[in-house]
């Protein structure tokens, strides 16, 4: 044998050849094992390639450029063997991953909840569309309000007892005109009438606030709309002939309803609107108290006091005006028997009601 070394004694660089051959034949399964095999052959301290460059000085100086020619050589075969397993693993990770996060598109899907509208927002755009339809704009006004427009220019006297802390909650007595949360929807006749002068034409729905004690028919906050309209020789023909087709729309045709004498300080003639129980239809039950008649709604030919406070000349108009109670609408049409599930907000109770058609 001629060179190198001798030939009990195997080749060392060819021995390593042969072994890192066979195992990056095998390849890697996982980072570790590619990390340690990695090591194994390249490591600075123990790694076997380092150490075939370690007994080179021990050699005869004639032996030592080729050896460490064909320790070179090998040494780059391994670290490109090395680099190529770790492309190959790469890849298999970057796949797995792709394969894991994908979507499938197989599977069924998650029902997102939908949520519904509240009874009271179903009702009030029922009766909003009603009165569009004959021709009514809608009108807006604040929950905060003056004494003059809530009481003093709707006609109550200055000691007049709804101003009493038993029914409005004030929030500042002693301000000019106080300022309180607004008892009703008839101030905005006030502020429309002010702004627009006559003829007018409006419905004013919206949020009014009562110092009351809760229980299945009051709440503190509940919900009105208002209706006024003002033009020459409105009566109480146009009124009657209003209401009658108004609340035919909301209650079906043949709802039957009446009109009874009654006070409001900012109506005269002053009236109580009636409708035939819808639970008995007239012949008597607990919610109508035996009467077959139910109270559904204030009204009147608007006060010539009123009117001037506006700066309308009640001698050239007049006018009618209405007010409802939404809440108690929605308790009808919907029939549920207490006032305190709209206010609750139990999700359970509010879907169970669908739009009305
Ligand atoms: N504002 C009155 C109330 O809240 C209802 C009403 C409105 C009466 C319009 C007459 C005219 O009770």
């Amino acid at each position: 044998m001629a060179g190198s070394g001798p030939v009990s004694s195997p080749d060392p660089i060819a021995q390593l050849l042969v072994s890192f051959r066979e195992e990056s034949a095998r390849g890697v399964s996982s980072r570790a094992e590619f990390e340690a095999l990695k090591g194994r052959y390249l490591g600075r301290e123990k790694g076997l390639v380092p150490a075939l460059f370690l007994g080179v000085r021990e050699l005869p100086p004639e032996e030592r450029a080729g050896y460490g020619a064909r320790a070179n050589a090998a040494k780059r075969e391994i670290e490109e063997g090395i680099a190529r397993l770790g492309e190959t693993l790469a890849r298999a990770e970057s796949e797995r991953r792709e394969r894991t996060a994908a979507v499938d598109v197989t599977l069924p899907g998650r029902r997102t909840r939908a949520g519904s509208l509240h009874p009271v927002t179903l009702v009030r755009r029922r009766i909003e569309e009603i009165f569009l339809r004959m021709g009514y704009s809608i009108a807006d006004g604040p929950e905060i309000e003056s004494d003059f427009h809530n009481f003093e220019a709707l006609n109550f006297p200055p000691e007049h007892p709804a101003r009493d802390a038993q029914d409005t909650l004030f929030l500042d007595r002693k301000a000019e005109s106080p300022l309180l949360l607004r008892t009703h929807t008839s101030p905005v006749q006030i502020r429309e009438m002010r702004k627009r002068g006559a003829p007018l034409k409006i419905i004013a729905p919206g949020r009014v606030y009562r110092n009351e004690s809760v229980d299945a028919t009051h709440q503190p906050v509940f919900h009105q709309v208002e209706a006024l309209v003002v033009d020459k020789e409105i009566s109480m023909a146009d009124l009657k002939g209003t209401v009658e087709a108004f609340f035919g729309a909301l209650f079906g045709a043949g709802t039957r309803v009446r009109i009874i004498p009654t006070f409001f300080p900012f109506v005269e003639p002053g009236a109580d609107v009636q409708m035939g129980c819808l639970f008995c239809n007239g012949a008597g039950c607990r919610t109508c108290k035996g009467s077959g008649w139910m109270e559904i709604a204030g009204a009147g030919e608007v006060h010539p006091a009123v009117l001037r406070a506006c700066g309308i000349d009640p001698e050239e108009w007049s006018g009618f005006a209405f007010g409802l109670g939404l809440d108690r609408v929605a308790m009808m049409l919907y029939e549920f028997p207490d006032l305190r599930l709209l206010f609750e907000g139990d999700e359970r109770f509010l879907s169970q009601l669908a739009p009305l058609s």
